[in-house]
């Protein structure tokens, strides 16, 4: 397993029209809107501030989501305490974009009473907010998202659900490090009686693949497995890169989540598991995109700016740029991968549909 210190994991900069292209994070965001009230609502802040922090915020409109039912929440239950929100991401995230959804029309800044607005800049695997400082933290759609890229010995897979041997278990060791680094980061920053809400993509026990275990967004890394071969077998990139590449993310099943929780002292004592869960995403989790799905043309669409939103960031730096002249030639080969992709889902259809399944935990801070 190799670091490259000059890659670090920017999963959304340069992201492409993130806001348009990111229904399934959004969905995620206000399926627990009504949860993350329940729980704010059960605090008993000590102030002087109630304090919100989204980590892996992003740059788009479910960073603004992603806090509103805290800041509702508070206003109602503890209107004597100012807010105080949070949004915590990378250097590259788009913080420009962010800002001015928060004082736009639809930004929380728009309502009644004052909101103290910050950001903290940096990874989410260090410290980013004083000790003992937050009341309610959240953080979606972002701790799959490993500390660091990984290059592996892993011909014939972009990502972690489909690699076996050691392969697969240098990247479930460092897949588990940063989950333990994560919580022990938020345990450190949490106050007493605060809580840590986390949903991301996750795993179900299903015995018919090849780890026993049935991930999200299956049927998209095998397309872009597909896809990426079909560039190697044209010469278009190489053969000895594809072979090392794999995506730096895992989506974990509820016990790979609770495990190294319950096997840690230290968190042990930090916290208590009021709910870790995997659950099918609301709507057709078979197929996220599924509605579309009488309309190839629309559903390609679809399902090429969702993935390169994503996708695009990563694939460029570890694969196409290694096979590029140039910036100029990095981009040619990452418009004619996702116009294969696309063509792909055109002519496949549902074969590569997105299957969605939501990790939740919940912790509470002791
Ligand atoms: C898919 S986006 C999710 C954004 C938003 N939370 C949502 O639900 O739509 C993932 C976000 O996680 C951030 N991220 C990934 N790794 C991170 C890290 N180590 N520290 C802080 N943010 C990170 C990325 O920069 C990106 O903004």
């Amino acid at each position: 397993m190799k670091h490259n210190p000059h890659h670090p994991m920017k999963s959304t900069e340069g992201m492409v029209d993130y806001d348009r292209n990111s229904a399934a994070q959004q969905q995620m965001v206000n399926t627990q809107a009504g949860r993350l009230s329940d729980l704010v609502s059960a605090l008993a802040p000590a102030g002087p501030e109630m304090t919100i922090v989204d980590y892996g915020c992003g740059p788009g409109s479910s960073a603004i989501e992603a806090v509103r039912p805290s800041i509702e929440a508070s206003r109602a239950h503890f209107p004597q305490l100012p807010v105080s929100v949070i949004h915590a991401d990378q250097p590259g995230n788009d913080w420009n974009a962010l800002f001015q959804l928060v004082s736009g029309p639809s930004g929380y800044q728009a309502g009644p009473g004052e909101i103290r607005t910050s950001a903290a800049v940096g990874s989410f695997y260090t410290q980013m907010v004083p000790a003992n400082s937050v009341d309610a933290a959240t953080c979606f759609a972002a701790s799959h998202w490993l500390s660091r890229a990984l290059e592996l010995d892993a011909p014939g897979s972009v990502w972690f659900a489909d690699l076996e041997g050691e392969a697969r278990a240098q990247m479930w060791a460092q897949a588990r490090e940063d989950w333990v680094t994560f919580l022990r980061c938020r345990a450190a920053e949490i106050r007493s009686g605060g809580f840590l809400l986390v949903g991301t993509l996750g795993s179900v026990p299903d015995e018919t693949e090849v780890n026993g275990a049935a991930a999200s967004g299956r049927g998209i890394y095998r397309a872009l497995q597909v896809v990426a071969q079909s560039m190697v077998d044209d010469g278009l990139i190489g053969k000895a890169v594809l072979d090392r590449f794999v995506f730096s993310l895992w989506f974990m099943t509820g016990q790979d989540a609770r495990g190294p929780i319950e096997e840690d002292a230290q968190l042990m004592e930090a916290f208590a598991i009021e709910e870790i869960s995997v659950t099918p995403a609301p709507g057709n989790y078979r197929d996220v995109f599924g509605a579309y799905a009488g309309d190839p043309d629309d559903y390609a669409r679809r399902y090429r700016g969702y993935i390169r939103a994503f996708a695009d960031s990563t694939l460029r730096k570890q694969l196409f740029e290694p096979a590029a002249a140039d910036a100029a030639g990095a981009d040619k080969l990452a418009d004619e991968y996702f116009d294969r992709l696309e063509e792909l889902y055109r002519t496949q259809t549902v074969k590569y549909a997105f299957e969605l399944w939501h990790l939740l935990a919940v912790l509470r801070k002791k």
